[in-house]
């Protein structure tokens, strides 16, 4: 048996540039692994078999490390099995990456216990049929994104800095949220390169202002309490307040803990989570140093 974390993601910046002739959307993104993770066990089985304990999550062929484990097991050539085990701590439906991260974690856990070989990038190609925010959770530290988010370019050497997650009580389904771009007058598109300039120098009151989503503006027209919660976190972080992925996530870069602390006691119907951004997306739960491992569960 083999235990893995499956790292969330967020969005520090997310410029849908427009849409493609294959019905997906251009990014330009900036991704950023949190320590805030999922843990996926995996040990060796007669069949594929996923389950989750946690309300609404799918067990079968509808959840993304279900479909990851076929496609591997294809790609493979082998009939194999294993029995895999997702602990969730990731919210859904959040802009969060939970289910490509659970993905990405069950392809790197089965590579290995399948004896497959594969590399990172024939992993992250295999992913990238499965959703496309997987190769990015394969890769996980800071990268750009682009195309529909599987061009990456990593970025080393971004010192982690804190970082806090508030979710809304509302899941926002991906294919709406795009429809919803689509249909919004005056799409925000910002740009990376003053966020990119923030990260190499490590300069967070600069990287705080260079923030943007263009889904923010019609996700929270859209959703009232959306809305209603990114008014209530920028009355107490007035700076580097944005939304992640389509939504519903909105995250606090550089969030202090008087911050974080107002928060969780000014919005008790959110989840919030505060902890540090990490350099790496999936790993094997004994690499990690326990302390590591405590803030991000
Ligand atoms: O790739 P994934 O399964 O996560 O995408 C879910 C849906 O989100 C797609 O079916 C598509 O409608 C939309 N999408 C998009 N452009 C992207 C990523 C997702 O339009 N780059």
């Amino acid at each position: 048996m083999a235990t893995w974390l499956a790292r969330a993601k967020v969005n520090l910046v997310l410029d849908v540039v427009g849409m493609r002739p294959d019905g997906y959307h251009e990014l330009a993104t900036i991704f950023q692994s949190i320590e805030l993770a999922d843990v996926v066990t995996v040990e060796p089985a007669a069949d594929i078999d996923v389950s989750c304990e946690t309300p609404g999550i799918p067990a079968g062929p509808e959840n993304l490390a279900f479909r990851a484990a076929a496609l591997l097991r294809e790609r493979a050539g082998i009939t194999a099995g294993a029995r895999i085990v997702i602990d969730k701590h990731i919210p859904a439906g959040a802009g969060l990456g939970g289910g490509s991260a659970d993905a990405a974690a069950t392809l790197v856990a089965l590579n290995e216990l399948w004896a497959l070989g594969l590399s990172a990038g024939e992993l992250a190609a295999l992913g990238l049929a499965a959703g496309s925010d997987v190769p990015f959770m394969i890769a996980g530290g800071t990268c750009i994104g682009r195309g529909r988010g599987e061009l990456l370019t990593p970025l080393a050497g971004i010192a982690p800095f804190p970082i806090a997650v508030v979710v809304p009580p509302v899941a926002v389904a991906t294919a709406g949220a795009y429809r919803a771009v689509d249909e919004w007058p005056s799409p925000q598109h910002p740009d990376l390169e003053p966020a990119l300039a923030a990260l190499r120098r490590g300069d967070l009151e600069a990287l705080a202002r260079s923030l943007g989503n263009t889904f923010e503006a019609p996700i929270a027209a859209r959703e009232p309490v959306v809305a209603a919660t990114l008014g209530v976190i920028r009355a107490v972080a007035p700076r580097g307040v944005v939304m992640s992925g389509s939504g519903s996530a909105l995250i606090v870069v550089g969030a202090s803990d008087a911050q974080v602390e107002q928060l969780r006691s000014r919005l008790p119907g959110c989840f919030v989570w505060s902890g540090r951004t990490a350099s790496a997306g999936v790993c094997r739960l004994a690499e990690n140093k326990p302390g590591v491992v405590d803030r991000g569960l």
